[in-house]
């Protein structure tokens, strides 16, 4: 079938021509990820169709350059690592040649202009500015992001500490690498690639600890039955749960390698070394390359308690380039989303309008599909799914069904207020902590209390979630950008009743999620496309109204927080009740997870609430509080909520750290100083002292006018720790805040890889700061109001401050997971910073003029005694 020549370009580019580069993202105009230069400019292809683009001269990313030649503008970017995901940086390399080629960019303003109407949902947006200047020839030195590494002395490796418990799971080296007949030894990736770079840092784990180069050391992606179970890639885990077990198998892996070698060679293995050319015996001409050993039984054997690894070894702690890049930003068609099957047929879907909405009228579905020329439109539940042979087709077919089907409502569309629903309702408490002693903190002591919230947010990926199914009998496969291959497995067997044997979850990497986004619901509707049609493959996509409407949101929250503080200003007592919907919904093998099951036939209910870790996560302050009662209450609101970056730590955190700024100008105090008192931990005490040397921190008592914050966090108080100083412009006039300059320190432990640690730091307190400063849903009965990118207010190219990044190194310390370490204590610095400028405390996310606004006017005198307007 050919396009007709009212379908939209950027179908005809990417479905008809193969130039994938072309990413597919919001498909309205908002994001730029689909930019092209045609006739000279920079042009959005899903805003024109085949027919107005006629005659035009277009560029694509392909046009641009290869992997093997990049054109200097694709250099550009690889130079400065401007990449996270990298989902949207071919749209701003197109946008940035196309400025160049106009001589448009003299400095960073006019790059930043250039930029300002693309999305950057991981917050690559400091690199993205530097390769545009470096494309257009202008000095980068003070635009952008800067950093350096503190190296402190190292620690010995403990060969008595015993194996990590998921060596235990996992004891033998050949479930976690094995050497190909060509030479190279591959790894079977034990966790997913979301953006946060660590396919890389598992080769570079891997390959020091074998002692081989790293373009010797390949990765496999996650794939079921093949790769090992750890569950979720989430929670900052990945190198702590998948990086330190695979060194202590690459270290036995060596050690097999070196045995099989000796052996070949006939010498003692005390006498034979391992090196890029295989196993040599040093002084001879005697070797034996890794092809030669990869002959004959695969190499098996245990990782044993002696296979300890060398966190100081060369390579470690090295700015890698990744290499993935390379391909993502010269155009490669490396997304799940530009997967193409031989014979792929694609999938939409007409989803409910609401959470409440029933099918009232159902049109004749027969017609609509010969109406629209696709190849069926199938009904389960709530759910209508339309395979077409043409993505366009089906996106046709599916705004046909729209006009057609009609829906009725439980009830009329009403605002909720949900920060005073959460506190009503029924739910589940969790006491973290009830200390002896909180009786009496409180009966003695000077107290303050103060309320805290944010409210329901996006994951706002840039591009709707995508899968592809492929059924053949009872056997069912799937390409997923999930972030969970082996429980989303599960969730897909018990939901269409088949033996998890005969189901495979493939991994391959998509736009960044940030959470639990709707990747899971598109691999189940996959899998629900892919029966209608057996033995085709079908690549579902949702749209980016169902992506925003049925997200799994990162939950509203309140809390009230209060303390007891002793004459000399030191606090004795903490009271802590917080409000949550859960922050854990992801398919665990139950069935009941998934839209799928929601709104299709197999069952009626809303997907089964989550688990509670992520609500309750770091409530508990790393500081010495004195006396604690800590209670945690988890309710059902309004709305399907799940993972979102960092859980309820970005909640937590915010309060604690605004609280804390609270408490130390009640006891006349500097706010570091005040943290430092009450701080006994030595890694988090350094953080902090780093970030207010580097930030230039003046003590003060109350606000200072200068417009300072600090803030800090050890994320979920076993990883990463974290400080942050933040500076602000505030008008007084308009009420606008300009975050100004962000300093970031972060202790991870072990560095792997300082550029990537840095990029991922520098990517979640860009994101961070996107949330904090404006990113908030608005809840009715029938659901949320915001239903793209373009209801919804992510920060841009001029929001962005000057960013400093320290990262305190200790090698021989096990890395620490930190891909999420900068995102809570962020909001709470821009929070206390505004504070500092303008004495006037703000206590609800997001941090906006208008709630800036709305706070002056509810001021009790005292505070309007502080207020420097
Ligand atoms: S602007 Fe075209 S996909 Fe977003
Ligand atoms: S790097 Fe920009 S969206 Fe991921």
């Amino acid at each position: 079938m050919t396009a007709a020549e009212t379908t939209p370009l950027i179908y005809v580019l990417r479905n008809d021509l193969g130039l994938k580069g072309v990413r597919t993202g919001c498909v309205i105009g908002e994001c730029g990820s689909c930019t092209v230069i045609a006739d000279g400019h920079s042009l959005r292809s899903c805003q024109i169709s085949l027919g107005d683009a006629a005659g035009m001269d277009l560029v694509t990313p392909e046009g641009l350059g290869t992997p093997d030649a990049p054109h200097p503008v694709q250099e550009a970017f690889l130079s400065e690592q401007a990449g996270q995901c990298g989902y949207c940086i071919n749209g701003m390399i197109m946008a940035v040649a196309a400025a160049v080629d106009a001589g448009t960019i003299a400095g960073e303003e006019d790059a930043r202009k250039a930029l300002e109407e693309l999305i950057c949902r991981c917050g690559t947006h400091t690199r993205i500015v530097k390769a545009a200047l470096r494309a257009a020839g202008v000095e980068t030195e003070d635009a952008g992001a800067h950093g350096s590494v503190e190296r402190l002395p190292g620690a010995e490796a403990d060969a008595q500490a015993g194996l990590p418990e998921i060596v235990d799971r996992y004891p033998r080296m050949e479930q976690w690498l094995r050497l190909t007949q060509e030479g190279y030894v591959e790894v079977d990736s034990p966790k997913v690639e979301l953006g946060q770079g660590i396919s890389g840092a598992l080769r570079q784990i891997a390959a020091t600890q074998l002692g081989l180069p790293m373009d010797l050391v390949t990765l496999a992606p996650t794939t079921t039955g093949r790769s090992v179970d750890l569950g979720h890639t989430a929670g900052s885990n990945s190198v702590e749960h998948g990086g330190i077990p695979l060194a202590y198998a690459a270290v036995a892996f060596r050690r097999a390698l070196l045995e099989r070698g000796a052996a070949l060679l006939d010498a003692p293995a005390s006498q034979v070394e391992l090196t890029a050319a295989g196993v040599v015996r040093p002084g001879t001409d005697a070797a034996v390359s890794l092809a030669q050993l990869a002959t004959g039984e695969p190499l098996t054997g245990a990782i044993t308690a002696a296979d300890v690894p060398d966190w100081t070894a060369a390579g470690l702690g090295a700015p890698l380039p990744r290499a993935d890049l390379v391909r993502k930003l010269t155009g490669a068609g490396v997304y799940l989303h530009d997967l193409e099957l031989p014979g792929m047929l694609h999938a939409r879907a007409l989803l409910p309008p609401s959470y409440d909405a029933q099918v009232a009228t159902e049109p004749d579905l027969q017609q609509i599909a010969t109406a629209v020329g696709a190849r069926r439109i199938l009904r389960d539940g709530r759910i209508f799914l339309v395979v077409a042979e043409r993505e366009d087709v089906a996106i046709r077919g599916v705004n046909r069904l729209r006009d057609a089907v009609r829906w009725s409502y439980d009830g009329p569309d009403e605002p909720v207020d949900v920060l005073s629903l959460l506190r009503t309702l029924d739910g589940d408490d969790h006491q973290t902590r009830l200390d002896d002693g909180i009786g009496e903190a409180f009966a003695a002591g000077r107290t303050h209390k103060a309320t805290y919230s944010k409210p329901y947010e996006a994951h706002a990926p840039m591009s709707p979630s995508a899968s592809i199914g492929m059924a053949d009998g009872d056997r069912l496969r799937i390409w997923t950008h999930s972030q969970s291959p082996y429980p989303l497995r599960a969730e897909l067997a018990v939901l269409f009743e088949r033996d998890e044997d005969a189901v495979v979850v493939v991994h391959v990497e998509g736009p960044g999620a940030y959470g639990m986004n709707g990747a899971d619901d598109a691999a189940a509707l996959a899998a629900l496309a892919a029966f209608a049609v057996p033995g085709e493959p079908v690549r579902f996509q949702h749209s980016m109204d169902d992506e925003f409407g049925w997200d799994p949101y990162g939950s509203a929250m309140v809390a009230d927080l209060e303390a007891s503080l002793d004459e000399n200003g030191r606090i004795v007592g903490y009271r802590h009740r917080s409000w949550t919907d859960t922050h854990y919904a992801r398919p665990d093998g139950n069935g009941d997870r998934l839209l799928v099951q929601w709104l299709g036939e197999r069952g009626p209910g809303r997907p089964r609430f989550g688990g509670h870790e992520g609500g309750w996560r770091n409530t508990v302050p790393l500081y010495d509080v004195g006396a604690r009662d800590i209670v945690t209450r988890h309710v059902r609101g309004p709305l399907r909520t799940g993972s979102l970056r960092s859980l309820g730590s970005y909640m937590h955190v915010f309060e604690i750290e605004s609280f804390m700024d609270e408490l130390a100008e009640l006891a006349g105090q500097d706010p570091v100083a005040f943290r430092l008192a009450h701080l006994d931990d030595e890694r988090g005490r350094h953080v902090l002292e780093v970030a207010a040397q580097t930030a230039g921190w003046e003590p003060h008592v109350g606000p200072s006018g200068r417009g300072q914050g600090v803030a800090f966090a050890r994320y979920k108080d076993v990883k990463g720790y974290a400080a942050q100083v933040v500076d602000v412009r505030v008008d007084p006039e308009s009420g606008t805040f300009t975050v100004t300059r962000v300093v970031v320190v972060c202790d991870a432990g072990t560095v792997i890889n300082p550029d990537g640690l840095r990029n991922q730091l520098e990517g979640a307190t860009i994101q961070s700061l996107s949330r904090c400063l404006g990113e908030s849903l608005t809840v009715t009965t029938r659901g949320v109001k915001e239903r793209n990118l373009s209801d919804y207010p992510l920060i841009g190219f001029s929001g962005i401050p000057r960013l400093e990044v320290v990262l305190v190194d200790r090698p021989g310390y096990p890395p620490l997971g930190t891909g999420e370490s900068a995102t809570p204590p962020l909001a709470a610095a821009v929070a206390n910073a505004i504070d500092d400028a303008l004495g006037v405390r703000l206590r609800n996310l997001p941090l906006t003029a208008a709630s800036l606004e709305r706070r002056l006017l509810e001021l009790s005198e005292a505070e309007m005694a502080r207020v420097r307007l």
